[in-house]
């Protein structure tokens, strides 16, 4: 364990400092989820774990009421400045199984920053009646900002990011490992494996996050398939160097198909046009329909974080290989499992299932 605090340093020292070096700072209580460089390969173990022994205590009446009664000394603040489906609800029904109880703003419109408060004294606003902060933001590092604030107050108290900018999404990079490991475990797992990421990898936070997380496994291969415009950034290709992850940047979906073992698609992120400029790429060989199952693997899976426009044809959403539904309900488990260790509470969940040993 680190014993590195954030309220030893000064803001302009913690942003200085390299993703991994800040990973070090959210080790130690409160227990900060804010990028996916603070993650280990035995904490996403842990986590996975975990989440299958919530869902599978979470299918009788009794394991559900047992696990209502973990948190229910706690409230969580939902704070999403920009739009939601999955995220929000996904982190709202995990509150919900572990009996917390939530509190949200939606939009900042509805909140006093119309009344020239600033997003800082908002948050810490929020933390006065919260035990623990879950926010997405479209400012990236806007999270971590506010992890530090809160160090700096008598109140610290836990942030969760749940997407930050076009920089990180590492609770969705949880959510995918969780659907990667379930679905190759018959298969020797995640390790070895081709992951292909398509669309607009360049501001696609869930594919920066998700990136790092894949250098944790061993002999993987990852490609970036996207037209020039929005292919992946060179600090995510340093850091698949300094890893050693082997990677291939092509903008050739066809020639990829057949090697991946999952295919991670994604749409356009054209909220951060300055000037419509997305319009203007062509995006039709980035794309999955039907006929394309017959050159993928037989095993392989398609994944992507939701919402999808045309890059999914929707007439295989009930294919085998369609596997984004799951993924979108993966996430619930695993955020309820995240949210369970970052009050250190894991252990009953643990005690529980080993006693009762539920039903698969
Ligand atoms: C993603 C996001 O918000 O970054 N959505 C999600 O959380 N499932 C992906 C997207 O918006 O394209």
């Amino acid at each position: 364990m680190s014993d590195k605090k954030l309220k030893d340093l000064p803001w302009q020292d913690f942003k200085a400092l390299s993703l991994k070096e800040k990973g070090e700072y959210f080790l130690a209580p409160p227990y900060h989820t804010l990028i996916a460089q603070q993650f280990t390969r035995e904490k996403l173990e842990e986590l996975c774990n975990l989440a299958t022994r919530i869902k599978r205590i979470n299918k009788r009446r009794e394991g559900a009421n047992f696990l209502k009664t973990l948190l229910s000394d706690k409230r969580a603040m939902l704070y999403f400045a920009q739009p939601s489906s999955r995220t929000y609800l996904s982190f709202n029904a995990a509150c919900q199984i572990l009996g917390l109880d939530t509190m949200d703003v939606r939009d900042s419109s509805t909140s006093s920053e119309v009344k020239g408060e600033s997003p800082e004294d908002s948050l810490r606003t929020f933390s006065s009646y919260a035990d623990l902060i879950i926010m997405r933001h479209p400012k990236g590092g806007f999270a971590e900002r506010v992890a530090w604030m809160m160090a700096h107050t008598k109140r610290e108290i836990p942030v969760l990011n749940a997407g930050s900018g076009a920089d990180q999404h590492p609770t969705q990079a949880l959510l995918d490992i969780y659907t990667l490991q379930r679905s190759f475990e018959n298969s020797g797992g995640i390790d070895g494996k081709h992951v292909a990421f398509v669309g607009d990898l360049k501001r696609g936070r869930t594919v920066r996050s998700l990136a790092w997380l894949l250098t944790l496994y061993k002999n993987m291969t990852l490609y970036f398939v996207a037209p020039e415009a929005l292919q992946i950034s060179d600090d995510i290709l340093e850091l698949l160097d300094t890893a050693g992850t082997k990677y291939e940047v092509t903008p050739d979906f066809a020639s990829v198909m057949p090697k991946a073992d999952a295919i991670y698609m994604t749409r356009i992120q054209d909220e951060w046009d300055m000037q419509n400029e997305s319009s203007e790429i062509d995006i039709s060989d980035f794309s999955i329909r039907a006929e394309h199952l017959e050159i993928m693997k037989e095993s392989a899976i398609i994944m992507h974080p939701l919402p999808r426009r045309k890059e999914i044809c929707t007439d295989i959403d009930n294919e085998p290989q369609a596997v984004y539904w799951r993924q979108m309900r993966n996430g619930m488990w695993i955020r309820a499992a995240l949210i369970l260790t970052t009050f250190g509470r894991q252990g009953e969940v643990n005690k529980y299932y080993d006693d009762y040993k539920p039903v698969k």
